[in-house]
Parts: C-alpha cells; structure tokens; sequence
C-alpha cells in the first residue's frame, strides 16, 4: 500500500518548518567561529553580500523545483529532467545528508550537556581553564558524546516518525516561536557586558586585509549550510507546501530571519569573548568554552545559560529534523519504503556515522582523513563542496534547463505576485549566481591563481 504525501497545513506552519530549517547550529555556533577566525567584520560583509548574490536567489530556485514537482530530492529531478543523469543532484543531498547529520548531532549532544550543567549550576565560579578541561574530560570519555548525539539523532527520528503534519509542521510551530522568544531575551542581557565596546568592532569593523580565497569560501559554504542550501532539503520542504503563496516575500522573509538571527549570535558571543579575555580564533568550541565562562560569573547567569543552551538544542533539532525528513522523503518515494522503515534504517546508520564523528575527537584518535579528524572532515566536505557543488548545479537547473514558461509560472504563483521582478530572478540565477559560485570555487582549488 503506497502511504499518502505529507503536506503542510497552514502558510504559518509552512514559514516555521521552513525557518525552522535554516535556524541551527550554523547560525548560533558555525557563524560566530568562522567570524572568528576570519577576521569578524570582514567576514560578515562578505558574507552579506554573497546571501544576495548567491543565498536567496538558491533558495528560491529550491522552492520552484519543488513547487513544480511536489516530488522529494531525487524525484524532482527525475520528473522535471527524464532520461537525463540530474537526478545524481538529489544522491549528492542524501550524501550530504549522512556527512551533516553526523557531526552535527554531535554538537546537539553537546548543548545538552552544557543544557545540563547550567541546570546543576555547575560552572558558577570557574574559571575558563577549568570550563576547558571539564569539556575535554567530556569528549574524552569517548562515550558520553556518542550516547547524547544518539539520544538527539533518537528525538529527531521520533519528530519525523510521526509525519510532515503531525511532526515536522506541528514541532515547528511550537519550537520556532519559543526560540524566537529566547534569542530576544538574550540579545538585551548582552547589552550589560563590559567586552560589548570591543566585540562590536571585531563583528562590525571590517580588516580587508584578513580576506583570502580561504575565507571566501568559508562566507559561501556558510551562506549553503546556514540556509539549508544545495542539498534538496528545500526542494523536499517545498514540495509539502500546496497553497499558493507569494514565493518572494516569504523566502525572503526567511532569509532575513536566519541573517538577523546569525547577527544577534554575534553580538551575543564576542563582547562576552572580550570581557573575559579570550581569543576570537578559538574555532569550533567557541561558544561551548566562552559562553558557561561567562555565564558563571553574571548574576543570574544560571538562568541565562539555561535559556542559551536550550536555545542551541532547539535550533539543532529543529533543522536536523529538516535533513532526516529530506532522506527518509527520499527513501519512501524512491525505494518504496514505508515511513517506519525508512526512519529506522536511517537511524541506525547515522548513530554509526555520528558515533565515528565523536569517537575521532577523542584525544589521540587516529580517526583522521588527511590532515583532518572525521568531525572536522565531514564538517569541510559537506559544506564547501557537496553543498556549494550542488547548489551551483541547483540553480543552473532552475536556470536553464526549466524552461522559462514553466519556471515564471511557478516564481509568480500563475501571474499572482512579482511578474516584474521576475526577469531580474532569472538573469541573477542565469548568470550571477553560477558565476559567483564557480568563480569562488575555482579560485580555491587553484585553478585561478589570484
Ligand atoms: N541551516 C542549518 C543551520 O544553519 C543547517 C542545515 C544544513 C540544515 C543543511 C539543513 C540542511 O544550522
Ligand atoms: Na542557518
């Protein structure tokens, strides 16, 4: 028996799944760190401009693929490009899935740790030394950071069990809101902090000086994993969505949403970085290490910190949700599986992968790739390259292969919204958007010397 599409509900319902998928990790915890060790502002310019150039043009690529299908990942392509190899765009986003899901489940496992410790009130009155030696002593062990990333890869399988409607849509509709709330909340208590004079600059006053071709592709893999980009989890979202809606402004809606959200990190983390005297290149346990630093020395930081990292582990879980739907979506339309199945194969194997991914953080793991440990491997491979490498395909199929009928049919809803700004989406995602993202890319694997 063929099991029925899901579907969203509500334009409300559709906004917070979709939002709920953008807002993650990478805004509360990639960004800052990337920030941070490419020279702040400089990086957040670059980043700015390469979500108009590159983000928002993708996103609604994205959502035109699926609207016009309603298929999944691999689907889409296969019904809109027959006989033709473009389907392999939607296996490079189940790749990309494995190699996302893996890692970052891992840190989701992390914030519930940290979740934990604010809860017990454990870091009042440490010192950032000791902060740093009780979380290695965490990631030592080895098997507390796979038992919670299991627990949280766990919760997402449960979301997702229960269906498009009645989990994806009716989670995100509570969990987006209550975290909206939260970030409000902590964006004034920053305000207090003696570091803020300091942080402001690093995050606003931009050292060219600082830009290479290494951090350019950092802002353009950024730009993909913050907004969900170039692995069909869009395409799969937006195949849930039946009423008609003005596609512009509300990706644009989301889009300014997630930067806004991006932003607030900021200034959450580096005036709290420069109060208490730490380097802004720490890297990826950036936030874990500064944050309960500070927390433990602010008067109703307990507080704070638990708000924070509740804030972290709904945003998490909101966004993996959006991944494993786009894999168990492709694994019930593609081999016919029923959603149970499909949501229990791929639980079983992503604990494997994340298992791997915080086993190699162990210190002395000889779980490496190249220079890199698993973590950080599927972390780069992901990011800067399955997701830039699909998305550049993304819109050139959105771009030239749909034909332009088709394509102003669904960008306009049928002629209902933007049919004068439809021309200006077509050249960017034509021309400008391709050439950007092949530019960048180019020019860091060398090929371009400059
Ligand atoms: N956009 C999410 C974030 O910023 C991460 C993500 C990547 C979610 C890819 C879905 C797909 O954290
Ligand atoms: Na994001």
């Amino acid at each position: 028996m063929k099991e029925q599409r899901g579907a969203f509900t509500s334009s409300f319902g559709t906004m917070m799944a979709v939002v709920g998928s953008a807002v993650g990790l990478g805004n509360i915890w990639r960004f800052p760190y990337l920030a941070g060790v490419n020279g702040g502002a400089a990086f957040l310019l670059l980043y700015l401009f390469l979500i108009l150039l590159v983000g928002l043009p993708l996103i609604l690529s994205e959502f035109v693929i699926g609207r016009a299908t309603h298929r999944g990942a691999v689907g889409s392509f296969k019904q809109l490009a027959p006989r033709s190899r473009w389907y392999l765009v939607g296996y490079m986003g189940v790749v990309a899935g494995f190699c996302i899901l893996g890692f970052y489940s891992v840190i989701a496992g992390w914030s519930v740790r940290f979740l934990y410790d604010s809860v017990i009130n454990a870091n009042a009155g440490q010192s950032y030394d000791e902060i740093a030696a009780s979380f290695n002593a965490f990631k030592n062990t080895g098997w507390q950071p796979i038992l919670l990333s299991a627990g949280f890869l766990g919760l997402t399988a449960f979301v997702v069990f229960k269906g498009v409607e009645k989990g994806v849509e009716r989670w995100n509709k509570i969990l987006m809101p209550l975290l909206i709330g939260i970030l409000v909340v902590l964006c004034v208590n920053s305000f207090t902090l003696d570091g803020f004079g300091a942080g402001m600059s690093f995050l606003f006053s931009p050292d060219f000086s600082k830009i290479t071709a290494n951090t350019v592709l950092d802002a353009l893999g950024q730009v993909f994993f913050t907004l969900s980009l170039g692995m069909g989890v869009m395409i799969t979202y937006s195949s849930y969505v039946v009423k008609p809606e003005n596609m512009l402004r509300s990706k644009g809606i989301v889009t300014l949403i997630d930067t806004s959200i991006a932003i607030i990190s900021g200034i959450a983390i580096f005036p709290a970085v420069f109060t208490f005297g730490i380097s802004p290149t720490q890297g990826p346990d950036l936030i874990f290490l500064t944050l309960p630093n500070v927390f433990g020395q602010m008067a109703g930081g307990q507080y704070v910190g638990i708000l924070f990292f509740l804030l972290i582990t709904i945003a998490a879980l909101t966004s993996m949700v959006s991944i494993f739907e786009m894999m168990t979506n492709y694994m019930m339309e593609e081999l016919k599986m029923t959603r149970r199945r499909a949501v229990l194969w791929l639980l079983g194997t992503l604990c494997l992968v994340a298992a791997l991914c915080a086993q190699s953080q162990v210190e002395g793991s000889r779980l490496m790739i190249g220079r890199y440990n698993i973590f950080d491997f599927l972390d780069m491979l992901s990011s800067n390259y399955l997701m830039t490498i699909g998305g550049l395909l993304i819109v050139v199929f959105a771009g030239w292969h749909i034909s332009e009928k088709r394509l102003r049919k669904v960008f306009t809803t049928n002629g209902a919204y933007n049919n004068r700004i439809f021309p200006v989406f077509r050249f960017v995602i034509r021309y400008v958007s391709p050439v950007a993202v092949a530019i960048i890319f180019l020019s860091k694997i060398g090929l371009i010397r400059g």
